[in-house]
């Protein structure tokens, strides 16, 4: 279809208005909240456009990662042989990785921000992340019986894994933290996500309270169809980690509990342990055997402190609101390596979180979670996950590395925990 000229001025003159409202309104009060950060979002966003094809694009700051705390030397000493470490401390500014931090600056894993409008978009498989390409953003439909589905309009956030509670907060939360607004400006697009072979309960009611319904707005995506739409919106080429994106996503997370922007430091009052147990693990292993004492310790500092204690289990949590609020509200969470920890998503910037990290005697410079082929590979891996969502989040993180017996269970060592919990301040 061939517009005619005075549309196409039309057209071209609500693209601009859109762009000058896009930036004044959304770009500007989004920069002004994030003041308090010190990194700034650039107001170069370029728009990419013509009939067919559509994309708003702008680029962010680079950025950096502090190293943990750490209240002894075997903490130091094991982070700094970890194979993190080993993989980032080329980048700490002037080689000093104490002082300044891990620099990550990557424009396309890092710092670029897409999102792309396609008129007869066509949907493949392609996976959801900033390596995204651009053929296959711009891919589109010719005829009608060439896709297996065609929905009126679609936005896509197959990232992998996404129906899972975790993955949801750290592979679609960076993506819906600058495409929310998508969801509300067309409340008839459908909303396109991996198929598991469940939906973890958190998550349906999280996009539940964005207004997507499980029975009639979230499609669940299944491997090979040719899904297309009259408008596919794609916010995939997006970075997996840059704490704009993730104070962001987590100022979203707190609307939906209707709570503030953010409250001081000493009106948080709790004392979180993340239990993991038999029953709320679906992986075996990870399990504090001398739980009962640790929770003896965690209890006392609570009660000296004036804090709250609460021993968390997720499964006990039925409502998603209620799960932001207490997380909201705590001062220190303290819990081993596993998926109920990134309940630190809803907490407050500066929260303690302290990160018991199980890792083996064999392979002891990467945590258990990790697999590795060879004995001294060095490559990224998922067990360092929720220190570099504290530092995304403004966090003070510890690290308590610990060893695991021959079924991956710990014991802690409690000598090392009162050090720990008498070095906070
Ligand atoms: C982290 O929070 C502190 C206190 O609110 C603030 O001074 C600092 O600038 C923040 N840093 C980042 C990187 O957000
Ligand atoms: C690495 O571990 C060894 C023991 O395996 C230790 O002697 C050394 O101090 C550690 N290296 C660093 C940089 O901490
Ligand atoms: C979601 O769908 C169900 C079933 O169609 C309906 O009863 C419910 O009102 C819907 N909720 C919203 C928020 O649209
Ligand atoms: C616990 O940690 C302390 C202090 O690092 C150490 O002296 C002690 O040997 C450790 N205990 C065990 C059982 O490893």
């Amino acid at each position: 279809m061939r517009l005619h000229p005075i549309l196409l001025i039309k057209t071209l003159i609500l693209l601009i208005l859109f762009i000058a409202i896009f930036d004044k309104i959304y770009l500007q009060t989004w920069h002004s909240k994030i003041k308090i950060i010190l990194i700034e979002r650039k107001l170069s966003t370029v728009l990419t456009s013509n009939d067919e094809f559509n994309q708003i694009s702008y680029t962010l700051e680079p950025f950096t990662a502090k190293l943990p705390h750490f209240s002894d030397d075997e903490a130091r000493n094991w982070f700094l042989n970890s194979t993190y470490y080993k993989l980032y401390s080329k980048q700490c500014p002037n080689n000093a990785c104490e002082t300044n931090g891990f620099l990550f600056n990557g424009l396309q894993e890092h710092r670029q921000v897409h999102i792309a409008f396609i008129k007869n978009g066509l949907y493949l498989n392609d996976k959801c992340g900033y390596r995204y390409s651009e053929d296959a953003m711009r891919r589109t439909f010719k005829s009608s019986n060439q896709p297996s589905v065609i929905y009126d309009k679609a936005i896509i956030y197959t990232v992998a894994h996404g129906w899972r509670f975790q993955h949801f907060l750290d592979g679609i939360g960076p993506k819906l933290s600058h495409s929310k607004i998508y969801l509300d400006k067309y409340p008839d697009a459908k909303v396109v996500i991996e198929r598991g072979p469940w939906i973890d309960r958190s998550v349906e009611q999280i996009w539940a309270l964005m207004g997507v319904n499980e029975s009639n707005r979230l499609i669940h995506y299944k491997h090979g169809t040719k899904l297309g739409a009259h408008l596919l919106i794609n916010p995939c080429r997006t970075p997996a980690t840059h704490p704009i994106l993730w104070h962001d996503a987590r100022r979203l997370y707190w609307s939906l509990a209707n709570l503030p922007r953010s409250d001081p430091l000493l009106s948080r009052n709790k004392l979180i342990y993340v239990r993991r147990t038999r029953i709320n693990a679906k992986i075996s292993g990870r399990h504090i055997l001398n739980e009962k004492l640790l929770i003896n310790i965690v209890r006392e500092y609570a009660l000296k402190h004036s804090l709250e204690f609460i021993q968390y289990d997720h499964l006990k949590e039925n409502r998603i609101e209620k799960e932001i609020e207490l997380f909201y509200q705590a001062r220190i969470i303290i819990g081993v390596h596993g998926g109920a920890l990134s309940n630190i998503n809803y907490a407050q910037s500066q929260t303690t979180i302290i990160e018991i990290m199980p890792y083996r005697a064999e392979q002891n410079t990467a945590p258990v979670v990790c697999i590795f082929s060879k004995p001294d590979e060095v490559k990224p891996c998922v067990g360092y996950i929720y220190y570099v969502q504290a530092q995304l989040l403004n966090h003070t993180y510890w690290i308590l590395p610990t060893e695991v017996d021959d079924e991956k269970n710990l014991h802690v060592n409690l000598t090392r925990v009162k050090r720990l919990f008498d070095s906070l301040v």
